[in-house]
């Protein structure tokens, strides 16, 4: 068997871990060994590719390169995943996908210039003769495009993200415009660098990509960041995948449909979940439009103590608790899972129920929960459990705010009007944790905390939980 057959087995062997991977990760049972398929499909992945290279001849000097490259890179990689806080989990998956848009704007030159080279060499020749040459133009070209559109958005998701510069959606005149006009002139641009490929043309179409990248994710708002990212983690899957074809990689060309698809698949769940047009953001058409200021007078909010809140819970039947990014920063799903066995123990009914976005990456309370070994099947989804909120005695909020906030339900003048939110404030009573009545992420106020069956229990939420298991 050829090295170059051994490494087609291993590619395939490789995708199919990956798609593994993927299934696993879509259930908490089988989240860890989906994360394991996804380990060994790339390593399986890494040492065909490095052994295809040395079948190849390559230099001592470009093998040196890899093997530094590779452990340079894994060695940071290795550094950051092991010290990022889960809270700054979205920002760095941000930065991660400007590397994969870079990645695949410099294969893309690569391409180009190494024909340009050979331009009247044989093989270029052949490649021209059999019209396959227009195809790798175009490659390059869509490659390119798509690369640096990742690459500079995910740099501005990452800016935003990171507080490092401000969140407000920038609104250009006519920015749908502006958007649409881009992507006509890449058409154009594609058109004519398949027939007559300039080195000028491809410089233009990479600042316009690097300029249109940039102005999508700068006219997007805070509260629509989560969609941006996964969105852009699609578009770098589909960059990997553009890479893929130039370098007649297949597992590339696999690899890169597998998160451009999921990646998508993933966005349209989310703009469900937010109430938004899915359309919109792949063009980059929305921003969260500042809503008027709302100074509404909602009354006075009532406090309650752990020793309260106790007592409340001992009476009750059946607790729902949702929880949100405060829960995260508390650090206080271990007492929250402490507080569930307590109260299942005494023959309570305890359920969570999850909003889509609640925290800051999807799917962030599921895993904060399932490290605090919270059992799986009462861990239920906004859909599931909004229907028995109205039967639920007691709702716990730990930490969360835009996810519970009625005003999306019921005020069309809202920011977040429409998005759709689990509706505690059915439930006979409802507590709130948080430290104070600041508004939560999308910064909105919370009609909630001014309800006659809402109470207050002001703190850190660990500490609270804590306090409230020791009166238990
Ligand atoms: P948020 O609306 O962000 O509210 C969190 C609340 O937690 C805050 O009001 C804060 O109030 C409280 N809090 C913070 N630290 C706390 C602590 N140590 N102890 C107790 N409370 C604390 O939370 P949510 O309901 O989870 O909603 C998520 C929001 O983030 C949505 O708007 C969503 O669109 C957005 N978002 C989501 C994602 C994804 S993919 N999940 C990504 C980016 C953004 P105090 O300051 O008064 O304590």
């Amino acid at each position: 068997m050829t090295v170059d057959t051994a490494t087609q087995a291993a590619y395939i062997v490789s995708g199919l871990l990956f798609i593994l991977a993927l299934a696993g990760l879509s259930q908490h049972e089988t989240a860890k060994a989906g994360s394991y398929f996804g380990i060994a499909g790339m390593a399986i992945a890494l040492v065909a590719t490095v052994a295809l290279a040395l079948d190849h001849d390559i230099s001592r000097t470009n093998l040196g390169l890899i093997l530094a490259a590779t452990s340079v890179g894994g060695a940071i990689g290795l550094h950051r995943a092991k010290v990022v806080e889960m809270t700054g989990m979205p920002e760095l998956i941000a930065l991660l996908h400007s590397f994969v848009g870079l990645a695949a704007v410099l294969v893309g030159w690569n391409g180009f210039l190494l024909v340009e080279r050979d331009r009247h060499s044989a093989e270029a020749l052949s490649l021209g003769a059999s019209g396959t040459l227009g195809i790798h133009h175009a490659e390059v070209f869509i490659g390119v495009f798509i690369g640096a559109v990742t690459f500079t958005g995910s740099i501005v998701a990452y800016l935003k993200l990171s507080a490092r510069i401000s969140s407000a959606p920038l609104v250009l005149p006519g920015k749908t415009a502006l958007n649409a006009g881009a992507l006509v002139a890449f058409a154009a641009l594609t058109a004519w660098f398949c027939v007559d490929p300039q080195l000028w043309l491809l410089a233009a179409v990479t600042l316009l990509a690097l300029l249109l990248g940039w102005h999508l994710v700068a006219s997007i708002g805070g509260g629509d960041m989560p969609v941006v990212v996964s969105m852009l983690n699609s578009y770098s899957g589909w960059a990997a995948a553009a890479s893929g074809f130039l370098l007649e990689n297949d597992l590339l060309i696999i690899t890169g449909a597998l998160v451009g698809s999921s990646g998508a698949y993933l966005s349209y769940i989310m703009c469900k979940a937010m109430n938004r047009s899915f359309v919109s953001v792949i063009t980059g058409g929305f921003g969260i439009e500042a809503g008027p200021r709302t100074d509404t007078d909602y009354g006075e909010h009532r406090e309650v103590a752990a020793d309260g809140v106790a007592e409340l819970l001992s009476t009750a039947r059946s607790v729902v608790i949702t929880p949100g990014y405060g829960m995260a920063v508390a650090q206080a799903q271990y007492g929250v899972a402490e507080l569930t066995r307590k109260l299942r123990d005494r023959g309570v009914q305890v359920r969570f129920g999850i909003h889509p976005v609640a925290g800051r990456l999807p799917g962030h309370m599921n895993v904060l929960l399932a490290e605090a070994k919270v059992p799986y099947d009462v861990v239920l989804e906004m859909d599931e459990i909004n229907g028995d909120l109205a039967e639920t005695d007691v709702v716990l909020v730990i930490g969360a705010n835009d996810t519970v906030n009625p005003a999306a339900a019921e005020d069309p003048t809202s920011p977040i009007a429409g998005m759709p939110v689990l509706t505690v404030w059915n439930a006979r009573d409802v507590v709130v944790f948080k430290r104070s009545m600041a508004s939560g992420y999308a910064g909105v106020q919370n009609p909630l905390f001014f309800r006659e069956n809402t109470s207050m229990l002001f703190g850190d939420a660990k500490d609270r939980v804590e306090d409230i298991l020791r009166v238990l």
